[in-house]
């Protein structure tokens, strides 16, 4: 299927750059929030982003000016939804909003658009039910920071046709980005999979007392050669999404060791979120 219009829904820590990222690919692109505060920073981010990249040598001019004319930070999801081919949805973690989402973009899009959501845990078989297309209704999972990262996820959950699947596959490659195509619905992929194992045994080694999460990040980062520690990463991605997905972890299995550490449960309380906020494990400077 020919992808041109894409709609990104949710202007956050992730949709803002799977936005841009499709946008120096070429695609047409709407990217929605429902709160304006949040679409007004994409769209400054997008108005220093591409100069940036200029004065980096990383973009010429024109492209940096064809990229943001690809761009469009529209308030309202009709207006998002309306012509496109894909929607990808970015939003908050939680079951029963993506659930009334989907059905939305059921009734904006038209009938051929495929419907994909970048939860990192979410199968999109407990979404696709409330849309008449199941097959169209896929993950496609991206990492922080999307501009940079280059995997994709794809799921191909069991109600997804091959042709949407490929479709996902390609989109992806057209962005620049190396996808990977995963046969069966699993509960946090491939990479947040293998991701919780480091960072569960990190939060055992910090609640033990064993050693500071400075230091347990300085052993990740020399040791294993990971570009940044687990604590690092955590901030990076948001505490608030690691509570949040260990709780919905813990619903799915109902074993407590899938609950979430105490320090993670001390750091949501205090709005210790991350990077975003200015302060998680590390302190940030306010523009960051
Ligand atoms: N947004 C956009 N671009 C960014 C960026 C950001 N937030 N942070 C860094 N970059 C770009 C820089 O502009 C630079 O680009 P260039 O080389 O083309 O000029 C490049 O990334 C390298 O940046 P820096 O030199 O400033 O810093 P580092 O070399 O330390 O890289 C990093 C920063 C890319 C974040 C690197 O530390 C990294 O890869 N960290 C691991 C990230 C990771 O593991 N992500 C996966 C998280 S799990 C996930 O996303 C799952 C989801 O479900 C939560």
């Amino acid at each position: 299927m020919d992808i041109k219009n894409i709609a990104v829904v949710g202007a956050g820590n992730m949709g803002h750059q799977i936005a841009l990222s499709a946008a120096l690919a070429g695609f047409q692109v709407k990217c929605t929030d429902v709160s304006p505060e949040i679409l007004a920073k994409a769209e400054q981010f997008a108005d220093s982003y591409l100069p940036g990249r200029v004065a980096k040598g990383k973009l010429s001019e024109e492209e940096a000016k064809k990229a943001r004319a690809n761009v469009a930070f529209v308030p309202t999801l009709e207006e998002a939804a309306t012509d496109a081919d894909l929607v990808i949805e970015a939003i908050i973690e939680k079951l029963d909003v993506k659930r009334s989402l989907f059905a939305q973009f059921d009734e904006m899009t038209p009938p051929h658009a495929i419907l994909a959501s970048n939860s990192s845990y979410i199968v999109s078989s407990r979404i696709a039910d409330v849309t008449k297309r199941p097959d169209k209704v896929c993950n496609m999972h991206f990492f922080n920071p999307a501009l940079v990262m280059k995997l994709v996820e794809v799921v191909k959950g069991p109600h997804v046709s091959d042709e949407t699947a490929e479709t996902a596959m390609e989109v992806a490659r057209q962005m620049g980005k190396t996808p990977v195509l995963l046969q069966k619905e699993i509960y946090g992929f491939l990479v947040n999979r293998l991701l919780q194992a480091t960072r569960k045994e990190a939060l055992k080694l910090l609640d033990m007392g064993v050693a500071s999460f400075e230091d347990i990040d300085t052993a990740v980062v020399n040791g294993l050669g990971y570009p940044m520690g687990p604590f690092q990463l955590l901030d990076l991605t948001g505490v608030d999404l690691a509570y949040h997905t260990y709780i919905g972890q813990y619903q799915e299995s109902g074993d407590p060791a899938d609950k979430p550490s105490p320090t993670v449960v001390e750091k949501y309380v205090k709005g210790e979120w991350g990077k975003k906020v200015g302060k998680g494990f590390y302190d940030y400077e306010p523009k960051e």
